[in-house]
């Protein structure tokens, strides 16, 4: 590690999905010489702690949310989240600037635009960390500055939207804060006003990198001062120059994968087996969870399921235990994704579509079959399978649900047709890309030294 040459703080919006990027950023300035303090809003107070493996401290901020309350009760309240962490962390980084080592700059999740204020009015450099793509991201930007009108209802005949630098997205390509007016009233206040304050943010930086998103990326060039410095997935997966660096953790593991579905996976042949998983928040209805089941078992592959308990209860009767006796399959609360992705085994990835599901899936060269549900993920399954070609989306019927006979059309599609083959060397030649960005003196290893550069 070099010597300490500037002290930057992260604040990432409290849920694992955003927490997850904000750490791996943390841990590649670390070894770049800054010192990484990495702050969490919490309604559970824990004592700050540093990594053995990085020089990142981690502390937690008080949320506003009493203990007992549910972690997940921010997202329903973002009134009292915002206006109770906006003072913690006003508290905090008071106390910060009077430390030996007073931070120069706050990277925060744009979900949360009073950081900024904060941060600004203390004199802190201020930088919005984008943890999601442009390609969905820049929708809430146009819907925030009015050059795009979210429809009433959602119409029988999708209509197309148009966007500078994008494909035209139907209407269930759009976001799902972004399809109708009204849904998700809290949800889609919180993710347009990502916008409100952002020209004064100092530095925008984006989990993505320029190569992925070429199009979006070049109109965005003219008008914000924007860095992409992804994918930041676990650099043993990638470029491997922090080896230690195998998982999202800081050393401290809190969720502890089954590993022994490694040992599972050994025995299957080259690209045999389909894997499952629709990341941390995604509920799938009991009977669209059934069908899905009816749909793999039906398949024929092999495949390794990641359900949560709320999740694998869904699952059909006797499903778990006949997929296990017939050494057919396996359903695991929580795997180690990236080493699954990363295996010889596994063909194909039947995925919700989380951005971090998908670039993890791009970097490590699986094909893919999405099962977007709300959030970015539509935008995310348009762009697998119309831009970058790396898999294919099923269809919904009216009601969004998907049946049997369309989820093994497209697996069975991925694993062995000629659409699936074109797919495979498509996602190989991305993983090629993924990694030169990252590796040194790639597109985003240049903006991160640049960042660095300037934190000291
Ligand atoms: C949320 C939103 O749902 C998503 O749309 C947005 O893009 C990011 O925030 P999440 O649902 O958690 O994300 O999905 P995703 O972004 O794909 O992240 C899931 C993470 O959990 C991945 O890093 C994945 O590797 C990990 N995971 C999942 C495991 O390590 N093991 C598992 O068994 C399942």
């Amino acid at each position: 590690m070099g010597e300490a040459k500037g002290h930057v703080l992260f604040f990432p919006y409290p849920l694992q999905g955003h927490i997850n990027p904000m750490i791996q950023l943390g841990k590649r300035l670390s070894k770049k010489g800054l010192t990484v303090s990495l702050i969490i809003a919490s309604n559970i107070h824990r004592e700050p702690y540093t990594s053995e493996d990085y020089s990142i401290t981690v502390h937690t901020i008080h949320d506003g949310f009493f203990p007992h309350e549910h972690p997940h009760a921010k997202i329903k309240d973002p009134p009292r989240f915002n206006e109770s962490t906006a003072r913690s962390l006003t508290d905090f980084i008071s106390r910060q600037k009077l430390s030996g080592n007073p931070p120069k700059a706050l990277i925060y999740d744009p979900f949360m635009p009073f950081a900024l204020d904060v941060a600004k009015d203390l004199g802190l450099y201020v930088v919005a960390y984008f943890t999601q793509p442009w390609l969905a991201s820049l929708i809430y930007y146009h819907i925030n500055e009015g050059t795009y009108d979210v429809p009433d209802d959602r119409h029988e005949d999708p209509i197309l939207a148009s966007f500078p630098g994008f494909p035209l997205l139907s209407q269930n390509d759009l976001p799902s804060f972004a399809c109708e007016k009204g849904s998700y009233p809290l949800i889609f206040k919180v993710v347009v006003s990502q916008f409100f304050n952002l020209r004064r943010a100092d530095c925008i930086l984006c989990n993505t990198f320029d190569q992925l998103e070429p199009k979006v990326v070049k109109w965005m060039d003219g008008q914000w001062p924007v860095k992409n410095i992804g994918p930041v997935v676990p650099s043993k997966f990638l470029d491997n120059r922090l080896p230690e660096d195998k998982d999202y953790e800081l050393g401290d593991s809190k969720t502890e994968p089954d590993e022994s579905v490694l040992s599972w996976l050994a025995n299957k042949p080259a690209k045999s087996v389909v894997y499952v998983a629709f990341g941390t928040l995604v509920a799938l209805s009991e009977k669209q969870m059934k069908e899905t089941a009816m749909a793999i078992k039906q398949t024929g592959y092999s495949f390794l399921w990641s359900a949560r308990d709320s999740e694998r209860s869904k699952l059909p009767s006797g499903f778990v235990e006949e997929a296990m006796e017939k050494d057919i399959g396996l359903v695991a609360k929580w795997v180690p994704q990236l080493e699954v992705l990363a295996h010889d085994s596994i063909g194909c990835f039947v995925t919700h579509c989380g951005w971090n599901s998908t670039l993890e899936a791009l970097c490590l060269g699986v094909p893919l079959v999405g099962m977007p549900q709300w959030t970015d993920q539509p935008t995310n399954a348009k762009f697998i399978e119309d831009v970058w070609k790396i898999g294919v989306r099923v269809k919904t019927d009216e009601e969004g649900f998907v049946s049997k006979e369309e989820i093994t059309r497209c697996v069975v599609e991925v694993m062995e047709g000629e659409k699936g083959k074109v797919m495979r060397k498509n996602v190989e030649n991305l993983k090629v890309l993924a990694r030169e960005a990252i590796s040194e003196g790639g597109s985003s290893d240049k903006k991160i030294d640049e960042f660095v550069a300037m934190m000291t």
